[in-house]
């Protein structure tokens, strides 16, 4: 083992404060160039797995779907505890054929005439928020205004009643424990279960009387020639807010801080030097808000020229992709107006993210409102880290707007 992939080793990557207290591109730089395909060593009684950090290796192996299951679980941190509870069931890790039959199912939810209502109620919301905070001194971009937009457009695109949102919002809250490493997992556990309480009830009304909203398309649905049960169609309401929750935060968060580094930039975008849809494809290369997904092999298969085994559970470091010196000029510089930039943060082949639209639509919402509102973004505190193997980016992000 030469001496620069033993340095590489050193890093535990099931550990949350790996990513806090080391410098990512560095060390996957290394690792692309040194050792592309790694064997990750179990740690504590926890198995081994693959380490796949080379553009190219990234997206053959997300588009082998045949050979690279989802069905035990997409999360390195879940896959290593024990199979996935949802695996079969939820979208995103139930494997072909049922996942083909289900994916088009809950496509319903991003037909055109249901996203159009929604992409405008997020451009309003976004407009609103950046208004209320420009010329206001500092504040917390994440809690004032990140944390509003996603949540609230889930449910708009579920059609959940107003009354019933305060509640989600305080159980989706404390579900979430990756913003602090101190959180009490119970406490997390009984807010998700809480959600999926919540949704089960949902769809049973929406079945008993239903209406032309997604959550009764799909609980109408038939996958396999029969219903999906109602906790099913529970789950995969609540799988929306899982996979387009904290994703869009960060990267909104992403976007701030981003500008805010690189004042030049943010002048170049305000001033409409930039096409917001290339600076938008940018920021969710520069964020990469889900570090990973996983894979397990269903056969023997090879990546990389390394031999994988059947049963080997195999890591896409995204985080590392989005980086490859092979596929991008100058990854380590922020490039509003970079092209081409095929990025893998939504992911690639059959599982590519099926919010993709609506979080560019988020995001770009969300630049147009500060490009016509806010002339200086500066930072003025420390961002916190998210602790996390999984989520990328910040939890909170002190800054202030000066107006246009
Ligand atoms: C899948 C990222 C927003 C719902 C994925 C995958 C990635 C991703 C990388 C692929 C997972 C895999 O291959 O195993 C992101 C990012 C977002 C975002 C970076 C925001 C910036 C959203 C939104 C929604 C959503 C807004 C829903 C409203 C889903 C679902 C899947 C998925 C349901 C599973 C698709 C399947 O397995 O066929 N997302 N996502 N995502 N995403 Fe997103």
């Amino acid at each position: 083992m030469s001496p620069t992939t033993a340095g590489t080793t050193a890093f535990d990557l099931t550990d949350p404060t790996t990513f806090v207290r080391h410098d990512p591109l560095a060390f996957w730089a290394r690792m692309r160039d040194h050792d592309p395909v790694h064997w990750h060593e179990g740690r504590d009684g926890r198995p081994g797995f693959w380490v796949v950090s080379r553009y190219a290796d990234v997206l053959a192996a997300y588009t082998d779907a045949a050979r690279l299951g989802s069905a035990r679980g997409t999360v390195l941190d879940v896959l290593l505890h024990g199979d996935d509870s949802a695996g079969g069931r939820m979208l995103a890790v139930t494997d072909r054929p049922r996942h083909r039959d289900l994916r088009t199912v809950m496509l319903r939810a991003f037909s055109p005439r249901v996203l159009g209502a929604v992409v405008e109620r997020v451009e309003r919301r976004a407009a609103e928020l950046v208004r209320d905070v420009t010329g206001a001194g500092s504040f917390d971009f994440a809690a004032e205004v990140a944390e509003h937009i996603p949540l609230g457009t889930i449910c708009d695109l579920l059609s959940i009643p107003a009354a019933d949102r305060p509640d989600l919002l305080r159980w989706n809250k404390s579900a979430l424990s990756s913003d602090d490493a101190e959180a009490d997992p119970y406490a997390a556990l009984e807010a998700r279960n809480e959600i999926l309480l919540y949704f089960v009830d949902l769809v049973e009304r929406r079945r008993a009387a239903p209406g032309d909203d997604v959550v009764s398309m799909i609980a109408a649905a038939e996958v396999d020639g029969a219903p999906l049960s109602v906790e099913d169609v529970a789950l995969n309401c609540y799988s929306l807010i899982l996979g387009g929750d904290e994703s869009s935060r960060v990267s909104a968060i992403c976007a701030v801080k981003a500008f805010a580094d690189f004042p030049d930039q943010w002048r170049a975008v305000r001033d409409g030097e930039v096409s917001l849809d290339t600076a938008v494809e940018e920021v969710l290369r520069w964020a990469t808000p889900a570090m990973h997904f996983a894979r397990t092999a269903t056969t023997d298969l090879e990546i990389g020229g390394r031999r994988i085994r059947a049963g080997s559970v195999v890591t896409l470091w995204n985080t590392s992709a989005n980086f490859d010196e092979r596929q991008f000029d100058r990854p380590e510089r922020f490039d509003p107006a970079r092209t081409p930039n095929k990025h893998v943060s939504f992911g690639h082949g059959p599982h590519f993210c099926l919010g993709a639209h609506l979080g560019r639509a988020e995001l770009r919402a969300l630049l147009t409102a500060l490009a016509g509102t806010v002339s200086g973004i500066e930072a003025t505190g420390t961002p916190r880290r998210v602790y996390s193997t999984f989520l990328n980016g910040h939890s909170t992000m002190p800054v202030a707007f000066t107006a246009r």
